[in-house]
């Protein structure tokens, strides 16, 4: 056997892949699928090259042209967050998360954060960042009907332990969070409000969701690859002007948290599909995110009707691109596995309750790529459908899944991004 061998078999896996994601309905709520566009920046000759710093003040020589994309996609960033500061470097949601981090809080102070168990991410947990920089968490009061913050009791957390951060980052979050009070308590107390918009990303610049930088986050940040769909990455934003000495200062940290903080080379070509998903995004990106959530509330209704247990019923489900299923105790696993058999891509997660984070209940599903996929209402029926013969008929997998691919076969083509022929671009020209 020849080292080409191995090559070979690594290729094979990848053509495996491509064709299993081609013929299944992928619904991790976390995923998204590339535009020809952007999957375009990532072969160009910007990977591997070198730009520590900022256009202008480079360390590095060779970035002239990349200081115009970088340039370039903090001005789209600002327009499609309508924000005064924007930073694409993070190369993803948890650099960005750890950057700020570093940027705004020192070890041993404190910061109040959502459990892991209602629904935040590692990344502002004792096991992850957050604990890397040695930060004393403090958790806010959870309202398990309500699925969201329960908003009196954090107020009073607040105002009664001061943190220096108010941090809210959620992986399942179905509803907007209660930012507005959130940050007059922490402003009242001295402290920064941060909003991890990781998930929540293409639909608030899609302005279907809550617009955190007008409703007092005093930093806003998430991955670029989520509901966002550009390439894996990060960023960060605020709509702080820095009109005073106190503000150049908090802005002055929140850059030096990412670069030295956090990045060294950052991943160029990322940057360059992120500008371009910026501009994608502002010309398609209302149109996308209001089809998700519609996809995602209808999808909710529809397992209702077939007889799952869906979080949220009294609220309408979800407002986001998110559903959360309760399967049954420790189940979370053996049902994603059944899905997987049966062609549906989708995470086990803990539900309220859950105390092992091994043994999750639930499911959380996710809308966004089936609906980049050109899937709209009428087709949620037919996946909750599926969902149904899968797990409550315990049909046999491989069945629905020759179901799935047939029912795949009508949605090949990406929609709301700029297609192959426009305005005359040639996927094979540039490079
Ligand atoms: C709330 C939240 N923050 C941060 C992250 C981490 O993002 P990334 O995978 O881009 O590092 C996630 C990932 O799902 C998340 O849900």
């Amino acid at each position: 056997m020849s080292w080409y061998d191995e090559v070979e078999y690594i290729r094979k896996q990848a053509k495996l892949n491509n064709e299993f994601f081609a013929n299944s309905l992928p619904m991790i709520a976390s995923e998204n699928v590339l535009s020809p566009l952007c999957r375009e920046m990532l072969i160009t000759d910007f990977h591997g090259r070198y730009a520590e710093g900022s256009p202008g003040k480079r360390y590095y020589e060779g970035c002239k042209f990349f200081d115009n994309v970088e340039i370039k996609a903090m001005e789209l960033a600002k327009k499609l967050f309508n924000c005064s500061y924007a930073d694409v470097r993070p190369t993803a949601g948890t650099t960005a998360n750890i950057g700020i981090l570093k940027a705004l809080i020192k070890p041993g102070e404190t910061a109040t954060v959502l459990d892991l168990a209602n629904g935040a991410h590692i990344s502002f947990g004792k096991w992850g960042g957050a604990g890397v920089r040695g930060i004393n968490l403090i958790s806010y009061p959870f309202n398990d009907e309500m699925m969201n913050i329960d908003v009196d009791g954090a107020v009073k957390l607040i105002k009664k332990v001061k943190p220096k951060l108010a941090l809210n980052g959620r992986s399942v979050f179905l509803f907007p969070s209660p930012i507005k009070e959130l940050a007059e308590a922490a402003h009242e107390v001295g402290a920064y409000l941060i909003y991890d918009a990781a998930h929540v990303l293409g639909l608030i610049g899609g302005k279907q969701f809550q617009d955190p930088l007008r409703e007092g986050a005093d930093v806003m940040n998430g991955s670029t690859h989520k509901t966002l769909p550009g390439p894996q990455g990060g960023m960060v934003l605020s709509d702080h002007k820095g009109d005073t000495d106190e503000d150049k200062s908090f802005l002055r940290k929140l850059n030096f948290g990412i670069f030295p903080g956090v990045t060294s080379s950052y991943h160029l070509h990322h940057v360059a599909a992120k500008a371009i998903a910026y501009a994608e995004h502002l010309e398609f990106g209302k149109a996308y995110a209001k089809q998700t959530i519609n996809n995602a509330q209808h999808f909710a209704q529809a397992l209702h009707e077939r007889g799952f247990k869906v979080f949220g019923e009294k609220l309408g489900f979800t407002k986001s691109h998110q559903i959360l299923v309760e399967i049954g105790p420790g189940k979370g696993k053996e049902a994603s596995k059944t899905l997987e058999g049966a062609g549906i891509v989708t995470n086990m997660n803990t539900i309220p309750g859950d105390t092992d984070p091994f043994r999750p209940s639930g499911l959380r599903l996710g809308t966004p790529e089936l609906t980049r996929l050109g899937m709209k209402e009428s087709e949620m029926e037919a996946v909750a459908d599926f969902y149904q013969r899968a797990l409550i008929k315990k049909e046999k997998p491989e069945k629905i899944k020759a179901d799935v691919k047939e029912f795949r076969k009508d949605f090949q083509e990406l929609h709301y991004c700029f297609k192959e022929g426009f305005r005359g671009y040639d996927y094979h020209k540039l490079i």
